[in-house]
């Protein structure tokens, strides 16, 4: 009897066993999450499914879990260069972090991962593959480019994941996307994921999948009920200075600010630096080495400030965000749903702060309340609460007051003079060269250009999302 009600509960009543339980439970999971409990068993029994539910409702393990039980209970014989299931992700920083939680469910498992993703060594990546693996986590620009060159076949692909569907399946991914489907099995199964679900995406999402289970655990573009939402009229040329009076407040413990351009999240780390603020930036035109820095100095705490495009928009899993302020309304208004969910995950609360210029951002903020399907409420920005925390002039050294005002390349300490922060070793360089042809996600794919002399650009010129 007793022993009925452990099978009856929890992750074992979705059929999940032995030690991939064992290794969720180790995770901190115990309880599945609503998308966890409708998910799980319908992918176990084989279907196809189009997984709806809000930023930090679990909807990794949803997918992961029924994959893991199955390729588990099929023991270790691989193809070379095969996959047996391979999941999508829009941003490299985001399969980085899926392969995380898969390695950590399936631990004691034997389960084998690769990775493939765009801005770092292609060469460990095909040599990972070259024996073929349980679950490959990529983004669709690398991924095409090695099943082309013939060093990944994905043949014998029997699980097919997109993880943040809508945005897989819209302009920059869809004819990669459809790509990679084609060359996996005809019977595959598929599982799509999202916290939001366009109209015009869901019709090209049902071309992908075979008479799929829908679940959806609230409407789409629903926000999670923990996160607290207010919306500060600033005109543009006053959003820099409401930033940076707004951090003076310390209970701002953990908070990431979201740019719509590049070139915008420069300007804002700058500012931020220039009042005196710890800060690190994370966006399209970094190095994949400085991208991924910013992003773990942020999840272990010794960064406060994470300035960031949308790249870091979606799926991201730090815990401990208190706050998101949206510096500005992003172009799509599904963003606004997967900014502000970095905060309020796995049922913690948290703050969504939106500056927007009413003279300028109107049409966007009515875009963005339709996806929502409420009103966000106006609030005048708050004063600060205490002084910047800029270092008096006096402590300048000789050296810091020569350097010019902006020092994005100013070496840190421990380097050389002359070495750049995104220095790196040349295979890599040449590895990013290559890169900027393909769409991985990352925001970056430019054509290669012949060095220009430098000119100073107008403000705002030359913006590019993410
Ligand atoms: N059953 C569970 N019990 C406890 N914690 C869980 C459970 N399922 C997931 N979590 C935790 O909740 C957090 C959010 O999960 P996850 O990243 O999968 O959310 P998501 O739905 O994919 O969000 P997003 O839409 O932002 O991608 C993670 O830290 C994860 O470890
Ligand atoms: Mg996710």
């Amino acid at each position: 009897m007793e022993l009925e009600n452990i099978e009856n509960s929890g992750f074992a009543a979705l059929g999940i066993t032995g030690v991939l339980l064992k290794a969720t439970e180790n995770a901190g999971m115990s309880e599945p999450k609503p998308i966890q409990t409708q998910a799980i068993p319908a992918q176990i029994e084989g279907r196809d499914i189009l997984g709806i539910a809000q930023t930090g409702s679990g909807k990794t393990a949803a997918f992961s879990l029924p994959i893991l039980a199955k390729i588990i209970g099929l023991g270790d014989k691989r193809r070379a260069k095969t996959a047996r299931a391979l999941i999508l992700a829009p941003t490299r920083e985001l399969a980085v972090q899926i392969e995380e939680t898969i390695r950590t469910l399936s631990k004691g498992a034997h389960v084998s991962t690769a990775l493939v993703l765009g801005g770092v060594s292609r060469l460990t990546q095909i040599k990972k593959m070259q024996p073929g693996v349980d679950v490959l986590i990529a983004t669709p620009g690398r991924l095409t480019d090695l099943v082309r060159e013939n060093c990944i076949d994905l043949s014998d692909t029997h699980w097919l994941v997109l993880d943040e569907a809508d945005r897989m399946l819209d302009m920059g991914f869809i004819n990669d996307v459809k790509r990679i489907a084609k060359a996996t099995r005809k019977d595959r199964q598929t599982a799509l994921f999202s916290a939001t679900m366009p109209q015009e995406v869901a019709s090209l999402a049902a071309g992908l999948l075979r008479d799929p289970v829908r679940v959806e655990v609230a409407p789409q573009g629903t926000t999670a009920a923990e996160i607290t939402q207010v919306l500060h009229p600033v005109p543009t040329k006053e959003k820099k200075r409401v930033l940076s009076g707004m951090l003076t407040d310390q209970s701002m413990a953990s908070v990431i600010v979201f740019t719509r351009t590049k070139h915008g999240a420069d300007a804002v780390t700058r500012n931020l630096e220039r009042d005196g603020y710890e800060v690190a930036a994370i966006h399209g035109n970094k190095s994949q080495n400085a991208r991924q820095r910013a992003l773990n100095g942020f999840k272990d705490g010794s960064v406060r400030i994470l300035v960031a495009t949308d790249i870091a928009a979606r799926g991201i899993d730090v815990v401990g965000i208190s706050h998101v302020v949206n510096y500005d309304l992003p172009d799509e208004p599904e963003s606004y749903v997967h900014r502000i969910g970095r905060t309020g995950r796995n049922g913690a609360s948290g703050a969504a702060i939106t500056l927007y210029d009413p003279a300028a951002e109107n049409a966007k903020l009515r875009a963005v309340e339709r996806v929502i399907r409420m009103k966000l409420p106006v609030k005048e920005a708050p004063a600060p609460v205490g002084p910047l925390p800029v270092k008096p002039k006096a402590e300048k050294t000789e050296a810091a007051a020569q350097r010019p005002a902006d020092n994005r390349n100013r070496p840190k300490s421990g380097q050389k003079p002359g070495h750049r922060d995104h220095a790196r070793p040349h295979g890599e360089r040449r590895e990013n060269r290559e890169k900027i042809w393909s769409n991985d996600g990352s925001g970056d794919q430019r054509a290669p250009q012949k060095k220009k002399p430098f000119r100073r650009r107008r403000r705002g010129a030359g913006a590019k999302a993410a």
